[in-house]
């Protein structure tokens, strides 16, 4: 049924393709159960303290007792002691959303009273108990247009099965004999603000605690020319197990966005719960970042003889080249060299259980540097080479490390006529290897940053590959803020 719905929806198989593709995530985000027992550990720290503060109103009515005649009563400076919520817990409610069940909580109210019965008038003070409070709250969750996520109460129930008032003063013990008429306004008073606090907080904490999350996050790895779009291609779906946030997860250009040549692919996250929250990144998102900093003419590298770390006998001139290349010794004598690194398509990374790798294609164009400091083209050679990655989590940031294997090169073009490739192998191995790398990693260990709401710190962190994408795991600590 719904195979065909989902045909008869796209009509053309190309509309489908465009449909599917738009929607699959770069990037999703997984609450556990145990992510989801955090939260509400917090929330409901929270939502005590709020009701703790609720402001009833004065209660007042008239009331009759057999043999005295009418008594007009009104309850004032209500006043609550204590809300307490002992016993709560929250569950995953399959494609709607969550919901909050709240029992046996109780609160303590202070109040006076004042009462006239004919032309006697009478005051004092009470206490009431109010027990065996329940509370139901139903949440939906859902992204707004700007891709934030939102969160609204689409159901709350409370029932107070229990108030108990009892009355201090010269004729308390009379006035105990109206308390179900007060008891009755009072529950139902407090049945409904209880509920309109917890819409209201839900609203007024909650929501903007969400829309925090960072749906795009600026990156500093290559000199601020991209941000992340972690936007939500769509609300949240909540299964029996978890709690799924899809998110774009794609790099941008800041200064003009184009479209991404490639689609996602569908990330199919194991049911992994150990951990209270998982980031599964998909291949795709790294694909992005190979291919916008490729567009945006970054990913070019020069290596000038300065740059050779202390220690390595030889230098970047041409008197050193010409043991490979002899005609440098004619052409261009005792001149300083310059290698520019470039990449003449963007890199691509494959991500599959064995870990992370890549086969970029690096061109290097060497330079002679003449006495006016202008650059003569010497040759240009191609580098292909097996990469692997090493991923860290370090706080709210996820960090790469590139080892590369062997290394192959090929002469694509020379301005000095031929010579042997062969033999500048191992100088060029000891230039990527010794200078390119470290300056590369050094880079890549800015990493990138999470889409995290503020005041969140991941702990307890685990990297895993899995066919097309990486499995980020981690514990979360949140920060209350100061003064709460
Ligand atoms: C070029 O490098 C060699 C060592 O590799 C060094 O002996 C020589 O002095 C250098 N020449 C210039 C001009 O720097
Ligand atoms: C630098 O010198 C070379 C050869 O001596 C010459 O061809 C080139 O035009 C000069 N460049 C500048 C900017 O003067
Ligand atoms: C890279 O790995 C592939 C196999 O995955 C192999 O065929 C190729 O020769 C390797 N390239 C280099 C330069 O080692």
């Amino acid at each position: 049924m719904r195979a065909h719905g989902l045909v008869a929806a796209c009509g053309a198989l190309a509309l489908c393709l465009a449909l599917t593709e738009a929607t699959n995530p770069g990037f999703v985000v997984r609450i556990t159960q145990a992510g989801l027992d955090y939260a509400h550990q917090q929330g409901i720290a929270v939502l005590e303290k709020e009701l703790a503060q609720l402001k009833l109103p004065d209660i007042s009515g008239d009331f009759r007792i057999r043999h005295v005649g009418n008594v007009r009563y009104e309850i004032s400076r209500l006043d609550l002691r204590s809300f307490h919520l002992p016993y709560s817990r929250i569950t995953l409610v399959p494609s709607l959303g969550l919901q909050v069940a709240i029992s046996n909580a109780f609160a303590e109210v202070d109040g006076n009273w004042r009462v006239k019965i004919h032309f006697i008038r009478d005051h004092g003070s009470f206490d009431l108990k109010v027990e065996n409070i329940y509370i139901k709250i139903s949440l939906k969750l859902g992204s707004d247009p700007s891709g934030k996520p939102t969160i609204d109460t689409s159901d709350c129930n409370t029932r107070i099965s229990n108030v108990r008032v009892h009355f201090s003063g010269k004729f308390g013990r009379l006035y105990n004999l109206f308390h179900s008429a007060i008891e009755s306004r009072f529950r139902k008073i407090l049945e409904s603000e209880v509920c309109r606090n917890v819409i209201n907080s839900v609203r007024s904490e909650l929501q903007p605690y969400l829309q925090t999350l960072p749906v795009t996050a600026r990156i500093d790895v290559m000199a601020g020319t991209a941000g992340i779009d972690y936007s939500l291609v769509g609300p949240p779906t909540v299964t029996s197990q978890s709690l799924d946030v899809d998110l774009k997860g794609e790099f941008f250009s800041l200064a003009h966005r184009s479209t991404v040549p490639f689609p996602p692919l569908v990330l199919n996250l194991p049911p992994e719960h150990d951990r209270m929250v998982y980031f599964g990144t998909s291949s795709y998102f790294f694909n992005t970042a190979g291919f916008v900093y490729h567009a945006a003419g970054v990913l070019v590298f020069e290596i000038t003889d300065s740059m050779i770390p202390k220690g390595f006998d030889f230098h970047l001139n041409t008197s050193t080249f010409s043991a490979f290349v002899p005609q440098l010794e004619m052409m261009y004598p005792n001149m300083m060299m310059k290698l520019r690194l470039s990449a003449p398509s963007a890199p691509f990374l494959n991500i599959g259980p064995g870990g992370l790798s890549l086969k970029p294609v690096v061109d290097i164009q060497a330079y002679a540097i003449l006495p006016n400091s202008s650059l003569a083209p010497l040759f240009l050679l191609g580098l292909t080479g097996n990469v692997s990655a090493v991923i860290n989590m370090k706080s709210n940031h996820v960090a790469g490390n590139l080892n590369v294997g062997r290394m192959k090169f090929s002469l694509k073009h020379s301005d000095v006529g031929p010579f042997q490739v062969r033999t500048l192998q191992s100088i060029m191995n000891i230039v990527a290897s010794n200078i390119l790398l470290p300056r590369l990693n050094e880079r890549l260990e800015k990493g990138f940053p999470l889409p995290l709401p503020d005041r969140i710190q991941l702990y307890n962190t685990l990297v895993q590959f899995h066919q097309n994408f990486l499995l980020l795991g981690a514990d979360v600590h949140y920060q209350p803020r100061e003064g709460r």
